[in-house]
């Protein structure tokens, strides 16, 4: 309180009233000072103020000990003993007057005394609460009301409250009621909808004024917490979600998060994801989350198959509002698809004779993926003649780079490599056989340059005397050799009556037995030609050589024979020993060793008489022929050597009667040259008469 009353006195009219039967009333101001003076009791009531000592003058208050006001005796003014404080003496009531009785004896008087207490405005509005929370919808209509709290203010009258100013504002107006008994109160009144999404809470001043003067006022705080009402969808952050997604992309693959706000809160404003509009097939390869709103891969996303997939998703609060928005899945290509290599055409077999640069076959390179990763490269392997010339587009054609030949290599495995430029890449091949068809382009070759064939004469016909072969390396008939013999002649006559051949084996037979002694050598020309069309052939030359056999026996020329008889030679009877007597003369057709002659003495009549020179064929006398030989001696002469103990052979001879060439074939052996002993086959005896001229 501390109110300073006297600083204001002047401002109050304090006045008296007019008292019937002496009775006094005063008006002072609440909170006025002690030892202020209301009035003068004695003056103011006519008392004799000389006598009033002596009337024991008392100022009596009913059942009160708060006196508020006392009497001075000495003067009579009634004074203020302690400060009044009108709203605690009287609270509301809008009179408040302290009620004394002024006590005079001697004779006994009483003197009503009535202060009355005038309110001054001394107390603010009070409101209860520092703070007053309401809690409004959104939904709220315009012109709702909210009653606020009444402020408090001890002050009476128009000390007490009597208008308010609420804080400027958007939303609320303030109208003012007055209650019941009286009071005044605000009344919070919506005069534009509240939006919880835009501000959830709404704070305000208001405030109270009393009427007093000085003008005292309280405030209190609105605090208005807009409570939600589910008036928002839900909004997608993005209207068209573009995402890419590379294909092949695993299973939990995050695609895209799609995400709605709703402004709502709690159950108004949680959001849940399900697609609304999505093809079948992207139904098996898509999910979404309900509460994240991941969409994820649960399939395999195949970009060869598909290349964007567009859903829908739909995001739901909790009491059913909807939100859409489109989703673009654009799939990217990976590398997963290997080139194909397909055959379009090919020449197989190819003939050996084509010429480099010659199309075996086209080859097709197909790659499922795109850009880059269909892009294909093509080779084959090195070390083959063919190449692959691009062509158009994806095509290429083989071809062949150099002559082939069969002979050489005869069928090819050709591998065609394509290679994507993915990354990383991926290459195929495929290994076609491709064979080489024969031409006839090699003739017949035989083994040897020439041939030489030895025969030894006297062969049988027929007998096989050599062969030959000739090669070709061509394939079956282009490669089969046929023999045949070049028509000619020897000494006249058709070769062919000497020599054939066998066609298939290149065997040679002599057709006749050949006599060396007629012709030593001859040549044949064979060809030798495949059965290709046209056929191809060469020709050899075979020498043949024949061999000597012993097969002519010596001929005598001297002596000459005389008809059957034995060859006669006259001899001197008075030859001398060691004197030539005669000399066999031999000769042989054949030739070499056959044809060497040798002379011995195989049965003679006089075997100590003569002998005959190994090789020179000389008779000649061992001792002095005398008287007492025989006239006629017989000697048997054998050409070549006769074993010992072999010489007589039945040789038997009859000096009378003419001795007559005897033929015996036997075993005899020969020295040769080279000291090597030689069988001869024949050896011819031949019984000479030396008959001894007188
Ligand atoms: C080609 O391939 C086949 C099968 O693998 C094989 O038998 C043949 O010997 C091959 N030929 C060549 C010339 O490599
Ligand atoms: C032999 O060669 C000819 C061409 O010289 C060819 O036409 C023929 O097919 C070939 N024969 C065989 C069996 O290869
Ligand atoms: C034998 O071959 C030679 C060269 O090889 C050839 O000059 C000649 O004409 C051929 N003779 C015959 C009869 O075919």
């Amino acid at each position: 309180m501390g109110y300073k009353g006297f600083l204001f006195s002047a401002a109050f009219c304090l006045w008296l009233m007019g008292t019937s039967n002496g009775d006094v009333s005063y008006s002072i101001p609440e909170e006025i000072k002690r030892g202020y003076i209301i009035g003068n009791l004695f003056k103011d009531l006519d008392l004799n103020f000389n006598r009033i000592s002596i009337r024991k003058a008392r100022l009596d208050m009913d059942g009160s000990e708060q006196r508020y006001c006392d009497i001075n005796l000495d003067t009579g003014d009634l004074i203020v003993a302690e400060t009044i404080d009108r709203e605690e003496l009287c609270g509301p009531r809008v009179s408040c007057t302290l009620k004394y009785e002024l006590v005079l004896e001697n004779p006994l008087e009483l003197h009503r005394v009535n202060v009355q207490i005038q309110d001054i405005n001394d107390n603010p509005p009070r409101f209860p609460n520092a703070r007053i929370d309401l809690e409004i919808n959104e939904s709220a209509d315009k012109g709702a009301r909210y009653p606020l709290d009444e402020p408090h203010d001890s002050d009476i009258g128009l000390n007490a409250v009597q208008s308010y100013s609420l804080e400027r504002n958007d939303y609320f107006i303030l109208d003012i009621q007055t209650s019941p008994d009286g009071g005044k109160y605000g009344e919070l009144v919506l005069e534009k909808e509240l939006d919880r999404e835009q501000q959830q809470e709404v704070t305000l001043l208001l405030t109270a004024f009393d009427g007093g003067t000085p003008q005292r006022s309280g405030t209190v705080v609105i605090h208005v917490t807009v409570l939600d009402a589910n008036d928002n969808k839900p909004v997608f952050s993005q209207n068209v979600y573009k995402v890419s997604l590379p294909e092949n992309s695993p299973k939990g693959t995050v695609v895209v998060a799609v995400s709605a706000s709703d402004l709502d809160e709690g159950a108004n404003g949680a959001v849940t994801y399900e697609f609304s509009r999505i093809s079948d097939k992207a139904t098996k390869l898509l999910s979404i989350d309900k509460t994240t709103g991941e969409i994820k891969v649960q399939g395999l996303i195949d970009y060869e198959e598909y290349k964007e997939y567009e859903v829908r998703v739909q995001a739901k609060d909790g009491s059913g509002l909807a939100g859409n928005a489109k989703v673009m899945i654009y799939i990217t290509d990976v590398n997963d698809n290997a080139p194909v290599i397909s055959i379009k055409s090919f020449n197989d077999p190819i003939t050996e004779n084509v010429l480099p640069g010659t199309e075996v076959g086209i080859i097709n390179v197909q790659d499922k993926d795109s850009e880059g990763n269909r892009q294909v490269r093509c080779s084959i392997q090195q070390n083959v003649p063919f190449k692959l010339n691009p062509s158009i587009k994806n095509y290429y054609s083989l071809v062949t780079t150099s002559e082939l030949d069969r002979e050489i290599i005869s069928d090819y495995n050709i591998t065609i490599t394509a290679t994507d430029e993915g990354s990383p890449p991926l290459s195929s091949s495929k290994t076609i056989h491709l064979s080489v068809s024969d031409v006839n382009d090699n003739p017949p070759v035989f083994e040897e340059q020439s041939y030489s064939a030895y025969v030894t004469e006297n062969n049988k016909p027929g007998s096989s005397m050599c062969s030959v072969t000739a090669r070709d390396p061509d394939w079956r008939q282009n490669g089969t050799v046929v023999y045949s013999l070049l028509p000619s002649e020897v000494n006249g006559v058709p070769v062919s009556s000497f020599l054939s051949i066998n066609g298939d084996t290149g065997v040679i037979h002599a057709v006749r037995a050949f006599d060396y002694e007629q012709f030593r050598s001859f040549k044949v020309h064979l060809v030798a030609r495949d059965n290709g069309s046209p056929p191809l052939s060469s020709n050899v030359t075979v020498s043949v050589f024949i061999t000597d056999e012993n097969d002519n026996s010596p001929q005598i020329l001297y002596p000459a024979p005389a008809g059957n008889s034995l060859m006669t030679e006259m001899v001197p009877k008075a030859a001398l020993a060691g004197s030539l007597v005669s000399k066999v003369i031999a000769v042989d057709a054949d030739s070499g060793q056959n044809a060497w002659l040798s002379y011995q003495i195989v049965k003679s009549t006089d075997p100590g008489l003569f002998t005959i020179g190994l090789h020179s064929g000389e008779i000649r006398a061992q001792r002095d022929i005398t008287e007492s030989d025989s006239m006629k001696q017989n000697l048997v002469i054998s050409e070549g050597i006769a074993k010992s103990g072999e010489a007589d052979h039945g040789i038997t001879f009859n000096n009378n009667r003419d001795s007559h060439r005897v033929v015996v074939n036997w075993t005899c052996v020969m020295v040769t040259n080279d000291s090597k002993e030689a069988h001869c086959n024949t050896i011819k005896l031949w019984p000479i008469r030396l008959v001894l001229n007188e």
